[in-house]
């Protein structure tokens, strides 16, 4: 009985102490941050492309996290400033991600600012990247003739040539392709976290 009891309470204290350091610690620590000024809640588009992004699995291949200089060349790579807390407010979950078979995409709107570029990616990447082993999305498309995108307003990817269908067929966005996109391009955190260093006046120099 006395081993037993050893054993019940040493594994509570064990999971109030792992409670206490994963759980409310880093509460703590983050609760009270206020988003910074340059980041803008989430259009309801763009949320619809973020669903569409975690089912399609693309935070398996790309994470959402570019690191500081010290701990690796994110920032050399184009991947923009290291993320700071407050830049993820309204990122519910999160999507940091812990795989990086292709790039991080936490700031692929300030890179790669086109609209038709990421529709003619998803819906083939190796017609832009040559090589790309990342997968196509063609269900996030429809082909149609063209006479009938015509008819109903939709407007058709411009893809690369050797990449597009057959004569007198055209390659038309999905909706969800389109929300994907927009949620693509809401994806720019190169705003100033940091307050300006304090510019050194006269008074303040003893
Ligand atoms: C199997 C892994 C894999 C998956 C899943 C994947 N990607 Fe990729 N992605 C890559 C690789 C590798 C590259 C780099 C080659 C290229 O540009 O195609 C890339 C490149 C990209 C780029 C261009 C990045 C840049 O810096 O130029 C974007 C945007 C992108 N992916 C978006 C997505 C989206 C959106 C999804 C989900 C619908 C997705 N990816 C799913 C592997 C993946």
């Amino acid at each position: 009985m006395d081993n037993e009891l050893k054993l019940v309470s040493g594994a509570m204290v064990a999971l109030a102490v792992a409670t206490a350091t994963l759980v409310v610690l880093p509460y703590m620590e983050v609760r009270d941050i206020k988003p910074p000024p340059g980041l803008s809640p989430y259009t309801s588009a763009e949320l619809r492309g973020r669903a569409v992004y975690i089912s399609n699995g693309c935070v398996y291949c790309h994470s959402q996290q570019p690191r500081d200089s010290k701990f690796g060349p994110d920032g050399l790579r184009g991947w923009g400033r290291a993320s700071v807390p407050g830049d993820y407010t309204y990122d519910k979950p999160h999507l940091l991600g812990s795989m990086r078979t292709g790039p991080d995409l936490f700031n692929i709107a300030a890179r790669q600012p086109s609209k038709d570029w990421h529709l003619g990616h998803l819906y083939q990447p190796r017609a832009y990247t040559p090589g790309s082993i990342m997968p196509s999305y063609p269900y996030l498309f429809n082909v149609k003739s063209a006479k009938e995108a015509e008819a109903e307003g939709e407007k058709p990817l411009t893809l690369p040539p050797a990449y597009g269908p057959n004569v007198g067929m055209v390659v038309v966005p999905t909706p969800d392709a389109l929300d994907l996109v927009r949620y693509l391009l809401s994806l720019d955190h190169t705003y100033p976290v940091l307050p300006a260093l304090p510019t050194p006046t006269s008074t303040s120099t003893p």
